[in-house]
Order: C-alpha cells, then sequence, then structure tokens
C-alpha cells in the first residue's frame, strides 16, 4: 500500500545573505577554497529577529497555502530541528500555536542533518495506523547559532532556513500500485559509535551550555558517500525500482563533491540531483526539504515523478525515501 501524499510544500529563508567573499574578510578562508572543496557560494544567517520557530512558521504557512488547505485541518506537526529556540518544549508546539491548530500532535525529531528524513519516515508511518489525517513535516535550523566562528572548518559550511511538507494519510479510495501519489518506501540507520565525528560540545545534561559544533569532516564525508550510497540501494530493493527510474534525487545539501560522488556512485545521471548547497550551504533538517521546494517551485519537479530523498548526519544518522509526487 502506497503511504503519505504531498499536498503542498514551503520553504522560508532569513533575510540577511552572508558570501564567502564576507567571510573571508573576518576569518582565514577564501572563496576559492569554499568553492573548490564544498560548492558553496552563499548562505543566509538569522537575525536578531529570526528563530527556528519563526522561520518553521513562515515555511509551514507556505506549504499550507501552496496545499490550499485551512491550517485549521492540521492534526499532526513534526519538526525536525537540533536548534530548537528552547530544550523544551518542542518547537513543534511553537509552530502549532501560531498557526493556530492546537489540539493535535506535536513534537520534535533529533537527528541533525537526517532529522527530515526521520520526520518524515515517522510521519508516514504515524499517517498509516490512524494518529493523524494531515500533518505537517518541517525541517528547521539556525545552525549559525551554534557555530564556532573562529572554526573555519565548519563555520564556512552551514546556514540557517526551513522547508516544510504537508502530507495526507493515505485513504481507501487510493490507486494500488506505485503509480498514485505517495512514499513508496523508506529506511532509516544510525550508529552511535561514530559520534565523535560530528556533535556539539555542550548540552543542558552534561555542560549546562549550548555548545558547538565539531566536525572531523574528512572522516564525515567518507562515511557519508558509502552510507548514502547504501540507503539508497536499499529502498530501491525495497520498493522494486531502479536507478534509472529516479526522476530526482534531493539530498542532503552538505558538500557539492558528496552530491556527486553518491549519484556517481549509483549511475544517476547529475542533471536529475537537486542541487541548493551553492546557494543555502548546509542548513542541517532544513536542506532537504528546501531544496524540494525550491525545485517544485521552478517547476523541474512535477506531480507524478519518482522523488528519493535522501540525509546523513551527525550521531551518525542516515536514511531515504522514494516518493511519487
Ligand atoms: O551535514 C552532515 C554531513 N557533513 C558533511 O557531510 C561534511 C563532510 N565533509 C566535507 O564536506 C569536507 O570534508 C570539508 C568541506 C569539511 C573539508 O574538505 P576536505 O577536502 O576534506 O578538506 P580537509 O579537511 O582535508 O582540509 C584540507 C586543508 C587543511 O589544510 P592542511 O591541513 O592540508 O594544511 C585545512 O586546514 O584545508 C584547510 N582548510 C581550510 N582552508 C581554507 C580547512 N578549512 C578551510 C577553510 N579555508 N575554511
Amino acid at each position: 500500500m502506497m503511504g503519505a501524499r504531498l499536498l503542498g510544500s514551503g520553504s522560508a529563508l532569513p533575510k540577511q545573505v552572508v558570501t564567502n567573499a564576507e567571510l573571508a574578510a573576518r576569518i582565514d578562508t577564501t572563496d576559492e577554497w569554499i568553492v573548490e572543496r564544498t560548492g558553496i557560494r552563499q548562505r543566509y544567517i538569522a537575525g536578531d529577529d529570526e528563530t527556528t520557530s519563526t522561520l518553521a512558521v513562515d515555511a509551514a504557512r507556505a506549504a499550507i497555502a501552496d496545499a490550499g488547505i485551512e491550517a485549521s485541518s492540521i492534526d499532526l506537526i513534526v519538526v525536525a530541528t537540533a536548534t530548537p529556540d528552547n530544550t523544551f518544549p518542542a518547537t513543534a508546539t511553537k509552530v502549532q500555536d501560531a498557526l493556530g491548530c492546537n489540539g493535535g500532535v506535536a513534537f520534535d525529531v533529533a537527528a541533525v542533518c537526517s532529522g527530515f528524513l526521520y520526520a518524515l519516515a515517522t510521519t508516514d508511518s504515524l499517517l498509516r495506523t490512524g494518529m493523524g489525517k494531515r500533518a505537517l513535516v518541517i525541517g528547521a535550523e539556525t545552525f549559525s547559532r551554534i557555530l564556532d566562528w573562529d572554526d573555519r572548518t565548519t563555520c564556512v559550511l552551514f546556514g540557517d532556513g526551513a522547508g516544510a511538507v504537508v502530507l495526507e494519510a493515505p485513504g481507501e479510495n487510493d490507486q494500488p500500485g506505485t503509480e498514485g501519489p505517495g512514499i513508496i518506501a523508506s529506511k532509516l540507520h544510525a550508529d552511535g559509535a561514530q559520534h565523535d565525528l560530528l556533535y556539539v560540545d555542550g548540552g543542558p545534561s552534561t555542560t549546562q551550555t549550548v555548545g558547538h559544533l565539531r566536525m572531523k569532516g574528512r572522516e564525515v564525508f567518507r562515511h557519508a558517500v558509502v552510507n548514502l550510497s547504501s540507503v539508497l540501494g536499499e529502498v530501491l530493493e525495497q520498493s522494486g525500482f531502479t536507478a534509472d527510474d529516479i526522476d530526482w534525487i534531493v539530498p542532503h545539501q552538505a558538500n557539492a563533491r558528496i552530491l556527486d560522488a553518491t549519484a556517481r556512485k549509483l549511475g544517476i545521471a547529475p542533471e536529475k540531483v537537486i542541487v541548493t548547497v551553492d546557494q543555502h550551504a548546509n542548513t542541517s533538517a532544513a536542506s532537504v526539504p528546501l531544496a524540494f521546494d525550491v525545485a517544485r517551485r521552478d517547476g523541474r519537479i512535477k506531480s507524478g515523478d519518482l522523488v528519493m530523498f535522501e540525509a546523513m548526519g551527525g550521531g551518525f544518522t542516515w536514511g531515504a525515501t522514494l516518493m511519487r509526487i
């Protein structure tokens, strides 16, 4: 049976753009190094009046408008974030209140850069089992707030933003098979033994501070290509499709070289890969829904297309979802 289907998407970015040249004026880096090693040309950085929840709400409103539904019909909200407004309550509850659809289910998912994939698969399961009828799945981050701006090996890589999708529970009258719209297959993984390669060195129960992001970039890169090509293969096998059947791949936007290497390993043409890392940098859980919304709005991704979402991040966590739009 097909899973939850897409009703709409939306995204939001902070007002302020920061180019590589602007960073190079402040820290020991160059535009050439950043572009050559990552493909990043600029990132958006949240201002004082912008938080993870304000970006999430803006993206959610755009997705609700795109879906053409009333916000009051949303009964399940899942926000993937590693940079919540507060340690608790969940940012999802703030979004719920701002949208005026209180009373349903609302919670956050912490799987860092794979957060949207974890949220998507979890929401699909909840909708399939009747826990809700209409859901908002949001990836929203203000990673600029947990960066060590003196560490050039990490601070040039990340940005802020949010992306959202509205999903509807599968119905009894849905078309059988995999030709109709909906989630076809998802696969999630985690390997807690890799914790020290990508983590934040603070938290309420350890340092009572928020902490800063720490990453051994080269090792993360190596694991990313291996894990992502492996999970994409698993989802294809589970669904009975091949790499040739995929119309679009919407990957987590960490590094243009990871996108290239993963697509090459699977034999997917580079033209089928949605790339926004040059504009947004790595926005963690927001990157997949942001890239998806950009490609839907510019007309590349259309109804009926077979789309593969994938991401890998701290934990390590990684996952992929195949969906007919
Ligand atoms: O979202 C979660 C998943 N995250 C990722 O997937 C990130 C994965 N990793 C990467 O994208 C890449 O490994 C990086 C972009 C982080 C680094 O690229 P790299 O090609 O692996 O570079 P490197 O870490 O091996 O560093 C090469 C050199 C070093 O100098 P030495 O030791 O060779 O003299 C660094 O000090 O580049 C230097 N370097 C910089 N130079 C200018 C590191 N950062 C910078 C910088 N500007 N910002």
